[in-house]
């Protein structure tokens, strides 16, 4: 007999919805309410809010609002209606992808509506079955889910790990030497959890050994690291050696949008291969000019980012000093390790969040390995030294109630549920 297809999900909603009954509305799908800045309301409460990627305070920033409001009122949702080959390309969304292929120090680029669609048809176009997919165990899940639709061989490395990935290529470089097809290495310029960078230089420094092309997801480096913001490849000086450069306008751009960049006759062939975006209709002309606002605040107020990256060596040095442990983060993503159980993490977050007035996220296994409690902070441009100094007295606090057992006790009084700890 043929089950019902539904049977399966109704009883096991998967290792994060089996939390939803004890933490929808709170720790996940919670509601933060007001203008998007560094203090938000929650349920009914001022926090300081570390959980939005609007590093360079462009969210809210005057200037972007006039632009978006300007343009939504001009062209509305719907312009221009249809994809981008059929009926939908408009001289705005050239010139963006002009303005970006420069910033990014590439010579050509081209848009993409969603970064996490966009990434998943960036990897389907540029290999075939012949080519062999290099990649890091933690990337993200649009990535994971591009080498999903991979018909041929793929490899992980270790995370970070320069020996694993030479390992890696070299079985690649065997693979690829029978069925006749080429490598393609995949990595973020940022690891956006615990804020690591991608360890490009010595990624590109292998080119020399090993015949691959590289594709870097930036989308936390993108207006953050470099000089000119052009992000992690740009930051560690080997922003030529990424062959195909992908990022989002979901952070540094506070928006909704992506872009992929590389050289014009890499673009041209994502062009007309990016199933993603043949099939899509085109991005709104109110998000395009809004992104070409938005792209000219990061070329010509470097303060945004001198700004976010003094809130972000006051935030860490502060945890430093204190002894927390932030890892080994070398970029504006916050991460702070604390051991505990599930349950003590949200009996902890609930008082940040009530007593302290922080808001930030929480990540646990199986995200993360058991056992640790990671809170996530972003700085942004609009933190100000009291928002950091107020946290971190809060960090001292719940650090002395974690260590006294004081969550533990809470938690086992109340309905939390341990037993999937
Ligand atoms: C590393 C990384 N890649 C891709 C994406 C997806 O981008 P988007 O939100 O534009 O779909 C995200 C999240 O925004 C991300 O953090």
């Amino acid at each position: 007999m043929v089950k019902d297809l539904f049977e399966r999900i109704q009883k096991n909603k998967g290792p994060l919805g089996m939390w939803a009954s004890q933490a929808e509305g709170y720790y996940v799908f919670p509601k933060l309410e007001g203008p998007l800045s560094n203090r938000m309301m929650f349920h009914g409460k001022e926090v300081i809010n570390w959980s939005i990627n609007d590093y360079l305070g462009l969210a809210n920033h005057p200037e972007v609002r006039k632009v978006d409001a300007e343009a939504a009122a001009e062209y509305g949702a719907a312009y221009p209606m249809g994809a981008r080959m059929m009926s939908g390309h408009t001289t705005k969304h050239e010139q963006l992808e002009n303005e970006l292929a420069s910033f990014v120090q590439k010579e050509s680029a081209y848009l993409l509506n969603f970064g996490y669609q966009g990434m998943v048809s960036i990897i389907d176009a540029l290999v075939s079955k012949n080519d062999i997919i290099v990649y890091d165990v933690d990337s993200h899940a649009c990535i994971i889910d591009g080498v999903r639709l991979h018909m041929g061989k793929r490899f992980t490395y270790k995370h970070n790990d320069i020996e694993s990935l030479e390992k890696n290529l070299e079985r690649a470089v065997n693979m690829a030497e029978t069925t006749g097809g080429g490598i393609l290495v995949i990595t973020e310029g940022v690891f956006g959890m615990r804020g690591q960078q991608g360890k490009l230089k010595e990624i590109v420094a292998l080119k020399e050994k090993y015949n691959f092309r590289l594709l870097v997801d930036d989308a936390h480096g993108f207006g953050t690291l470099g000089k000119t913001g052009a992000g992690a490849g740009e930051e560690q000086g080997c922003q030529d050696g990424i062959d195909v450069y992908f990022s989002t306008f979901a952070k540094s751009m506070a928006s909704i949008g992506a872009f992929v960049a590389a050289d014009k006759d890499i673009i041209d062939f994502l062009k007309y291969n990016l199933r993603s975006q043949m099939f899509a209709k085109a991005l709104p002309m109110m998000l395009v000019l809004g992104a070409l606002k938005r792209l000219e605040m990061l070329r010509t107020m470097p303060e945004l980012k001198d700004k976010l990256w003094e809130n972000v060596n006051a935030l860490q040095n502060g945890l430093k000093e204190k002894g927390f442990n932030i890892g080994d983060t070398n970029t504006c993503v916050t991460p702070v390790y604390l051991e505990g159980s599930i349950p003590e993490a949200m009996v902890m977050v609930n008082d940040l969040r009530e007593n302290h007035s922080v808001f930030l996220s929480i990540v646990v296994y199986p995200v993360i390995p058991k056992g640790i409690i990671l809170l996530r902070m972003i700085p942004t441009a609009t933190h100000t030294l009291e928002d950091i100094n107020q946290t971190l007295s809060a960090y001292e606090a719940i650090r002395v109630k974690l260590e006294n057992g004081t969550y533990k006790k809470i938690a086992e009084q109340t309905t939390v549920d341990v037993s999937a700890t």
